[in-house]
């Protein structure tokens, strides 16, 4: 059950329960959440249970992720409606750690994967994904699960995370899913509750840029053409765009000219917003 009263605090707890587990035999999954959850994140459970017997997801809003600047403090917390829909979704456990067990006084230690997190998001957010994979290495230290559920809606995130555990040879096998949307193509996010309505109708544009520049790319565009286009369309619907980029799908290298197998992916800020999204070349259908 993962009740919010039923939750782990620490990491001693955490290891008892996974030892249990395991003397009897079962397998186990992590699915890493900074709460809010929505149907994104439960779709990670539902691929965490096809592959495991045992689910763990954990719930911590990582100070070391956000810069100063960011939402650390406005960021949504609602453990007990996030621990009532984990358990429907099919959790075992909720991790739920205090900042003092992640963060001991004395922390001192990062963790940085320097090919991958230059640019893209990480031009934009200097330090994210050190915060990113200092916190995702302590979780799979702590938990030791056999398999670890991510998704692609943080596209770098996830080769940033693959990248981890390959260099560390952490043993986990790392699952990427694919990106849950609204009707209207719109990435979930916990983000997206920042919106305003207006600016909520908006938001599904950057989804349909995305596909278009695919679309484009598939027919024979230039990778820089196509992008170069998908950004005044954006900027012309009212947002600021980030980046809107072709990349190759495993490296995150810049692509050029004509490009058959690649990732597109932007950033942009609706109002106080920033949204990412990404979609694949060649697109697939929903
Ligand atoms: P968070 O933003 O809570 O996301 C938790 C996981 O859910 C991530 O792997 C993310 O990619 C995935 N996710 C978010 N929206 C999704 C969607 N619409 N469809 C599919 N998956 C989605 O990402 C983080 O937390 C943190 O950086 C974390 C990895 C927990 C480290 O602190």
């Amino acid at each position: 059950m993962t009740r919010a009263e039923d939750a782990v605090r620490t990491v001693r707890d955490l290891r008892a329960r996974v030892a249990a587990w395991r003397d009897a035999g079962e397998t186990v999954a992590l699915v890493p959440t900074m709460g809010a959850i929505h149907a994104g994140h439960l779709s990670l459970v539902a691929l965490a249970k096809a592959q495991a017997d045992r689910v763990v997801a954990s719930l911590f809003v990582n100070s070391l992720q956000f810069g100063p600047r960011e939402d650390f403090h406005a960021y949504p917390r609602d453990e007990a409606n996030d621990a009532a829909a984990l358990t429907a979704g099919g959790s075992d456990l909720l991790y739920a750690p205090d900042a003092s067990e992640m963060y001991p006084p004395g922390f001192s230690t990062k963790v940085s994967v320097n090919d991958l997190t230059e640019d893209l998001c990480g031009a934009a957010r200097p330090n994210h994904f050190d915060g990113v994979a200092t916190i995702v290495a302590k979780l799979l230290l702590q938990c030791a699960p056999d398999i670890a559920v991510f998704g692609e809606k943080d596209y770098q995130q996830l080769l940033v995370i693959k990248r981890l555990v390959r260099d560390l040879n952490i043993p986990v096998e790392i699952a990427g899913g694919a990106i849950v949307r609204e009707d209207d193509g719109l990435a979930l996010s916990s983000r997206n509750a920042y919106l305003s309505p207006e600016e909520r109708k908006i938001a599904p544009v950057l989804y349909q840029n995305l596909c278009g520049v695919a679309g484009e790319l598939e027919k024979g565009s230039s990778a820089d053409d196509a992008s170069t286009a998908a950004r005044a369309k954006l900027e012309a619907s009212g947002f600021r765009v980030d980046y809107v980029a072709v990349r190759n799908p495993d490296t995150l290298e810049v692509l050029q000219g004509q490009v058959k197998d690649a990732r597109v992916l932007a950033a942009v800020h609706l109002g106080k917003t920033r949204l990412i999204d990404n979609v694949p070349v060649p697109l697939q259908a929903r």
